[in-house]
């Protein structure tokens, strides 16, 4: 079997993974992909957002299963352009990806299907949601509606915060087109986890939970990244817990975006609150997060090309998916400037330890240069290990980190650590 996994970063580098384990698979492409994906996979030279072209080469190369790993082909409607030519494909259609595209698309469907949310208000003047934030109670939390990278939400204190958030987003469109709209939403307060589904549009099965570190500096400090590091699985969601999410969020978001004919295959990622009034949906995205996906997958035991063929055929054969009785734990190492600035070209060091100290290193920036490992800016790796305590695989992936250099290198030492309830001075 051949297959195309489309996108460049950790997240992708873990599915390339993952996939090539599986006993049926003769061969992987990858298209961008990076340096650490083209060990394992044939690196195809064709962008993103290309579909049309995508589409080609899988036809031309008899590709079996595309699998689609970042949002932005999902929500330009890659699905849709594959299955035109019959071309078999893991993800959800353009319609139904709008469930990330827009979070006034996402926060009227909750509302529509009750399920539970924070409270919002929608606004597209800017003048009105001023009037609003102007008595308001605080904190708030101010968002553009579009794909803002992960970047276009703010928590705000005060008035005029809020003020100049909004005028940031509406005025001076410093999210460009994402800022049309703007949500201002009750802040919730609770544990944050992030719950992935796999489905096929009518059954949902979960994939173990996650915590997401967002912030770029140790202690939940600083600006809002991608992601800087995850761990799986949480203790924030005993199965009680779970039964709820799929009872309250996974099945009627599924079975509601059905009804409103946008019928959703792929893996649904919700972010979710536990609050004391129980689980509450931050956002969805229509796609593998990352970097929890890089500290999932290392986890699952079930064959994965076999759920993902399962699903882009339409119909979820496998009854349960089964996880080994281990934690993981993946921590990003940036370069010097993230998530501000793309520092690039410093040649990365000491790679090659890191399997015998049983790490995988999934590579996210990173590009070949005069024959060596450079970084290419932003999220470089996600070291990652698994173990028998989320404990034992932090010490190993701090260990492995400690003989991996390049100039301006950055990453927080504290990922996972209030799950063990340890500081970082223990490592
Ligand atoms: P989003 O842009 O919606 O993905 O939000 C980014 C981050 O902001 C989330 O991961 C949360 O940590 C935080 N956040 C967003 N919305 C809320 C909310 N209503 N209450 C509390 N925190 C929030
Ligand atoms: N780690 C957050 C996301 O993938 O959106």
């Amino acid at each position: 079997m051949k297959i195309l996994v489309v996108g460049k970063g950790g997240r992708e580098h873990a599915l390339a993974w993952k996939l090539a384990q599986s006993k049926g698979v003769e061969k992987i492409y990858c298209a961008p992909g990076n340096a650490g994906i083209s060990k394992l996979a044939e690196i195809v030279p064709i962008g993103l957002t290309d579909l049309v072209r995508l589409a080609d080469f899988a036809q031309e190369k008899k590709i079996d299963l595309t699998v689609v790993g970042p949002e932005l082909p999902l929500t330009l409607g890659i699905v849709d352009v594959f299955e035109e030519r019959g071309l078999r494909i893991f993800g959800p259609t353009k319609e139904a990806s709008e469930i990330e595209g827009s979070k006034a698309f996402a926060k009227d469907f909750m509302q529509r299907y009750h399920i539970p949310t924070a409270s919002f208000r929608i606004f597209s003047d800017p003048a009105e949601a001023v009037d609003f934030i102007s008595r308001a109670s605080y904190p708030l939390v101010v968002k553009a509606d579009g794909l803002a990278a992960g970047k276009g939400t703010v928590i705000v204190n005060t008035p005029s915060e809020a003020q100049a958030t909004i005028e940031n987003i509406m005025v001076k469109k410093v999210f460009g087109q994402a800022g049309e709209r703007l949500l201002v939403e009750e802040f919730l307060e609770g544990e944050e986890v992030t719950v992935m589904a796999l489905t096929d549009g009518e059954r949902v099965i979960p994939m173990v939970s996650s915590q997401d570190h967002k912030r770029i500096f140790d202690g939940n400090t600083g600006p809002n990244t991608g992601g800087m590091g995850a761990y799986a699985p949480t203790n924030v969601i005993p199965d009680k817990m779970m039964k709820r999410i799929v009872d309250e969020v996974l099945d009627p978001t599924i079975s509601g975006l059905a009804e409103m004919g946008r019928m959703y295959k792929g893996v649904l990622y919700t972010g979710i609150i536990v609050t004391d009034r129980g689980p509450k949906v931050l956002e969805y995205n229509c796609r593998f997060g990352d970097p929890e996906t890089q500290a999932v997958l290392p986890l699952l035991e079930t064959d994965l090309v076999e759920i993902f063929l399962d699903i882009a055929d339409g119909y979820l054969n496998i009854n349960e998916i089964k996880w080994k009785d281990k934690s993981c734990v993946c921590v990003v190492v940036a370069s010097r400037g993230y998530p501000e600035s793309e520092e690039k070209d410093k040649v990365i060091e000491g790679l090659d330890r890191c399997d015998e100290i049983g790490c995988m290193v999934f590579h996210a920036g990173t590009a070949i240069k005069y024959g060596k490992c450079v970084t290419n800016g932003g999220r470089i790796l996600g070291v990652t290990a698994a173990d028998h305590s989320l404990r034992a695989a932090i010490a190993k992936v701090y260990e492995c980190i400690q003989g991996i250099n390049f100039d301006g290198m950055q990453y927080r030492r504290d990922i996972g650590m209030r799950a063990v309830k340890v500081d970082s001075s223990y490592f």
